[in-house]
């Protein structure tokens, strides 16, 4: 595990997007898998300001998002799909035909098979960014006993349920089910690249970073499994948890 710390948010996502915009220079046609949430929301403008100024070409990136709410129209606000078109793929050169977010409306146990043959069939993903729940979750992958290899079906558990309330009128709102991949597909990512800030996540980052055993109750920390794992977070809290390095 490598850990980087910046000074402030601003400065994290600055640094994710560069090693983002570093991979596509070195392979224009990589693989990147993306995620949702404030905190990637954070990197993908800087992402979008590097195209603009003619610094970043997508022409022939392929994506594959994390997951996707289920009950959530694509068009829904909040829907994973929406809010990437929003954060990114309206604004940059990507061919939309080459980005994979699970569709979360309809029959989804035939969506959790269509996204399986769709992670399939897009090969190795080159580079993986994550963000991290407050209970430790990896895209929906929800804190348990088990967990999934393969992308399935999730329920959430009531902390991530109000932790994301706030992105939604009420709480009511949140739908209670996801789309996910699995911890397996994450795991077979050739890098991995996870982002943390904010005082929220501090107990989950201690875990993290300053303890050396792993476990399902916290998914995140069986990312420590894997040989290109990079951590980012702000000063604040790197201090919050007293890490040093
Ligand atoms: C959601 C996503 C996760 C993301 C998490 C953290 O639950 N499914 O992939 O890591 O939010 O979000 P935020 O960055 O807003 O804290």
């Amino acid at each position: 595990m490598n850990v980087m710390t910046g000074q402030d948010f601003a400065q994290c996502c600055a640094m994710a997007a560069d090693i983002i915009l570093e991979q596509m220079r070195r392979k224009p046609d990589c693989r990147l898998g993306l995620a949702t949430g404030s905190t990637a929301e954070g990197v993908y403008s800087y992402l979008v300001n590097a195209y603009r100024k003619g610094e970043a070409d997508f022409s022939q990136v392929s994506t594959c998002n994390l997951d996707e709410y289920a009950e959530l129209t694509p068009t829904h606000e909040q829907s994973y799909h929406a809010s990437m078109n929003r954060w990114l793929f309206d604004h940059v050169n990507i061919d939309k035909k080459n980005t994979v977010v699970a569709c979360g409306q309809g029959d989804l146990d035939e969506n959790v098979l269509r996204f399986r043959e769709k992670i399939e069939r897009g090969g190795p993903i080159d580079l993986q960014l994550l963000g991290v729940g407050v209970d430790g979750h990896i895209a929906f992958n929800e804190p348990r006993e088990k967990l999934h290899l393969f992308a399935h079906r999730e329920r959430l558990l009531a902390s991530t349920i109000e932790a994301n309330s706030r992105f939604f009128a009420s709480r009511d709102e949140v739908p209670v089910e996801a789309i996910t991949m699995g911890m397996g597909d994450i795991m077979h990512a050739r890098r991995l690249l996870l982002m943390a800030n904010g005082l929220g996540k501090a107990s989950i980052m201690k875990q993290l970073l300053m303890d050396d055993t792993v476990t399902t109750m916290a998914p995140v920390t069986l990312l420590r499994l894997h040989v290109d794992f990079t951590v980012l977070i702000d000063r604040e809290l790197a201090d919050a948890i007293g890490y040093a390095g």
